[in-house]
């Protein structure tokens, strides 16, 4: 079996999110998601407008998502991907290049991020609304 990890926020879950999450999923048979946590989106500077516990009953509810994890750091990464046995991350193409150094522990893809459309966009517009 082979297990896909990702990392992410997933605010105000959106297409773009859907289908960077089909594509992990069809690049192995099991898909585990890192959500960060509302403290971990603080340290990154990120105020989401969906709380922890509404995000990740979104993602649940993902016929892709085979498990959901908490991503509270930075360095919690290597941890992860030996705990949970992971062969692929996988993660948008915004960050090319900057998670190359897990590659001793497994592979690593860079998805193309879906075009004109974002977390911020959406939350933007309600707040404008
Ligand atoms: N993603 C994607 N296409 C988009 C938006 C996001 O493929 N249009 C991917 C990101 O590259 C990442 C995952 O979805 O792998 C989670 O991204 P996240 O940062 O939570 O979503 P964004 O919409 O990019 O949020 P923000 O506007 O806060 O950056």
């Amino acid at each position: 079996m082979k297990k896909v990890i990702t990392y992410g926020t997933f605010d105000t879950l959106h297409y773009g999110h859907l289908f960077l999450l089909e594509r992990a999923r069809n690049l192995g048979d099991y898909l585990i998601v890192a959500l960060s946590s509302d403290d971990f989106n603080k340290k990154k500077g990120k105020s989401s407008y969906l709380d922890f516990n509404t995000r990740r009953s979104l993602l649940e509810a993902v016929k892709y998502v085979d498990e959901i994890i908490v991503e509270d750091s930075w360095e919690q990464k290597r941890q992860d991907i030996i705990n949970h046995s992971v062969d692929l991350f996988v993660i948008g193409n915004d960050w090319t290049g900057k998670f190359d150094q897990l590659r001793d522990l497994c592979e690593v893809h860079y998805l193309e991020r879906t075009p004109d459309i974002s977390s911020t966009a959406i939350k933007n517009k309600i707040q404008s609304a």
